[in-house]
């Protein structure tokens, strides 16, 4: 196989300061692409890497948070280089389960918010050239990794928002099939400088070897890449293995004449929980229907369906739209 090369290519990343940013900015750029790299807190040492390894690089500092900076990373890669064909949300802050209410927000802002920032910004470039691609970065703390409680919500929901983003991009393509804007999410494990380090030296020393954080780069790559062969999906990768993440749903139980009362699901739990059949869902009503083979629509036509049709409540909520970009915004002052 020939190899994968972004020549000609504009990305940005943000976060990339260090750690895994860092590491996914050096393979990109050795691969011919033109790097702008954000974080907060300053990238230099990231810039200055990449053209040591003979690539080009722009610092950006803008905070993700803020839509305002998310727009300039957009527009810094417009000025450097007229275009910009991927994003990578890498960026990272806060964390814990119940913390007080000002590190709730800063979370969510850097996790969620700021994932959605960038897309947002950068949409609109994406669809007039009908190309694009975005990495976005989840966790396994979705998983339910104690202590991670909002960093794993702010998590979950990138992941929530990459299924879908890519729902609705599947469901345009089938009126504007050259539409190629993919996006995914990977789930990376490494020992960056802001892990935790454990005090067995031998073990840690594995961990630095293992988890190094360039081997989460090459899958990051791949999604970026012209060739990324898959969109809406989330691929864990750490230590050299990369493995798809699925979400799954039981057979289940089914009430009979479709009534079930909080006694009989009680009497039947094991069967709810019951981990056969596993099946990937692409929405619940649509797994319940289709577990009794009622479900001929695909997702696709769902979508245009209910884009289609005048009277879809999507339609007549402005005032409802309005409200949650205030709430938005107050999240992030
Ligand atoms: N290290 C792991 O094993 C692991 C596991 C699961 C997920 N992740 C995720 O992988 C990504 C990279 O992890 P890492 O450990 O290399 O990250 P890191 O924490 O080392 O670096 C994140 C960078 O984001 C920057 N940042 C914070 N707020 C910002 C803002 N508002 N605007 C711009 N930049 C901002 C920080 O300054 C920091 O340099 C993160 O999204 C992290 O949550 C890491």
């Amino acid at each position: 196989m020939s190899g994968l090369r972004f020549d000609g290519r504009v990305v940005a990343i943000t976060g990339a300061k260090h750690g895994m940013g860092q590491e996914h900015a050096l393979l990109l750029a050795q691969r011919g692409a033109k790097v702008v790299v954000n974080d907060i807190a300053g990238a230099s040492e990231t810039v200055e890497r990449v053209r040591a390894a003979g690539g080009i690089a722009v610092e950006n500092n803008s905070d993700i948070t803020d839509p305002s900076g998310t727009d300039r990373i957009v527009q810094d890669a417009l000025d450097a280089w007229g275009r910009l064909d991927v994003v990578i949300n890498n960026a990272a802050w806060g964390g814990g389960t119940l913390p007080d209410h000002a590190m709730v927000q800063g979370t969510l802002a850097v996790h969620l918010i700021g994932t959605i920032n960038i897309i947002r910004s950068v949409m609109p470039i994406f669809r007039r050239q009908r190309y694009g691609r975005i990495v976005n970065t989840g966790s396994g703390s979705v998983l339910g990794i104690p202590m991670t409680g909002v960093y794993a919500a702010g998590k979950g929901g990138v992941l929530a928002h990459t299924r879908v983003l890519s729902n609705e991009l599947a469901a345009e393509r089938v009126t504007s099939p050259d539409l190629d804007i993919k996006v995914n999410l990977v789930m990376p494990a490494a020992q960056t400088p802001n892990m935790p380090r454990v005090p067995d030296e031998r073990f840690q020393a594995m961990l630095d070897n293992a988890f190094a954080p360039a081997k989460v780069s090459p899958l990051v790559a791949l999604l970026a890449h012209e060739q990324c062969p898959v969109s809406g999906e989330a691929i864990q990768a750490g230590a050299g293995r990369q493995s798809r993440f699925i979400l799954a749903t039981t057979e289940g139980w089914q009430a009979p004449d479709d009534e079930p009362t909080p006694e009989n699901i009680l009497e039947h739990w094991d069967q709810v929980m019951a981990g056969k059949d596993l099946r990937e869902p692409v929405g619940t009503m649509s797994d319940l229907l289709g577990r009794r083979g009622e479900h001929p629509y695909s997702v696709a036509e769902l979508i245009q369906w209910a884009r289609s049709d005048p009277n879809n409540p999507i339609h007549s909520r402005p005032a409802e739209q309005q409200r949650l970009r205030e709430e938005a915004a107050k999240l992030v002052e």
